[in-house]
């Protein structure tokens, strides 16, 4: 009887499909902890990726790239303040001087101020939050955009929040910076379209160390905790999003809801949402009903 050859299925033999993220050189700001050290881990794991941290906490990026092992060489990082815009600017000229080629930046680094009323927040608590959160993009872009211009795969990627899509009681600053970000955002977006990728990402609550500035731990509290996605799961669906060029990431249950009930019913969604908290009697906001 004749034999028939086994043949391997061609599906087998294809190559491993290419990724535009391969090989790419990113700056990424709050590289160290949180969300901006997970983008980092998977970029350099998966696509050989070189990342140029930022972030204030030496130790930090110590600890990180010690556990990047046989990896660590790929990871290299900046200690500054992100709301120090002649830091930037100095950034980018050695980077220019040095001739490093620059593909993306990814303006990660923020903070979550204490959940608090509008008129209860000090100025310059607020001027801090817009620094941190907003026109640190902002000085971040203006400096690095000549570098990226260069790349044949540009990339502007702003993580902004799910506050930028229906505010929160006890979140003006917070939610007026990643509002202001989503709206530089989407212009940036306008007038570069066809030549830089670029993405606007609103996470909704996730676990990392963003709540330290907050008077409770979110582990206390059972509603917060139902819908707040782990860091890692977080950071996957961003990372995955990028490599699709994604240019709008609404991620979470409770920031999908908040997009899709905000566009339907404005008022009455954040309405809702503050006699939900206010009857929840949740500790993370307890601040902003004791204040009324
Ligand atoms: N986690 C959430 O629930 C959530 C939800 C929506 C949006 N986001 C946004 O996601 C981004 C990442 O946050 P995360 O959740 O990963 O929090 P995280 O763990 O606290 O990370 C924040 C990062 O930003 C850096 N950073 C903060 N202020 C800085 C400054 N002035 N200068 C330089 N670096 C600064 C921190 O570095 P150093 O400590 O070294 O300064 C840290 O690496 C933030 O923009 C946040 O607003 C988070």
């Amino acid at each position: 009887m004749q034999k028939i050859a086994k043949s391997v299925p061609a599906c087998y033999n294809k190559p491993m499909k290419r990724s535009w993220l391969d090989g790419k050189t990113f700056l990424i700001s709050g590289a160290s902890s949180g969300l901006g050290r997970g983008l980092a881990e998977k970029l350099i794991s998966f696509h050989d990726c070189r990342i140029i941290g930022i972030g204030r906490s030496e130790k930090k990026f110590e600890d990180f790239v010690a556990s990047l092992k046989e990896n660590a060489d790929k990871f290299s990082y900046r200690v500054f303040d992100v709301t120090d815009e002649a830091k930037w600017i100095s950034l980018a000229r050695e980077l220019k001087e040095n001739g490093v080629k620059i593909d993306g930046l990814i303006n990660c680094a923020g903070m979550l101020p204490p959940f608090r009323s509008a008129v209860k927040t000090a100025v310059s608590d607020t001027e801090i939050v817009i620094k941190t959160n907003f026109l640190s993009c902002v000085y971040a872009v203006n400096a690095v955009y000549p570098l990226l211009a260069a790349s044949d795969t540009p990339a502007i990627v702003n993580i902004s929040s799910a506050a930028a899509l229906a505010t929160i009681v006890g979140t003006s600053a917070y939610s007026a910076s990643k509002s202001a970000l989503k709206s530089y955002t989407e212009a940036l977006s306008l007038e570069l379209r066809g030549k830089v990728y670029v993405s606007l990402v609103m996470p909704g609550f996730a676990r990392t160390g963003i709540f330290r500035l907050q008077n409770t731990s979110i582990e206390d509290d059972k509603l917060i905790r139902s819908f707040c996605m782990p860091a890692d799961k977080m950071t996957n669906k961003i990372y995955r999003g990028l490599k699709r060029k994604k240019t709008r990431m609404v991620i979470g249950k409770d920031a999908r809801a908040m997009d899709f009930f905000y566009r339907l019913f404005p008022k009455p969604t954040m309405l809702a949402v503050k006699a939900v908290l206010r009857r929840a009697k949740i500790k993370l906001f307890e601040e902003v009903f004791d204040e009324e």
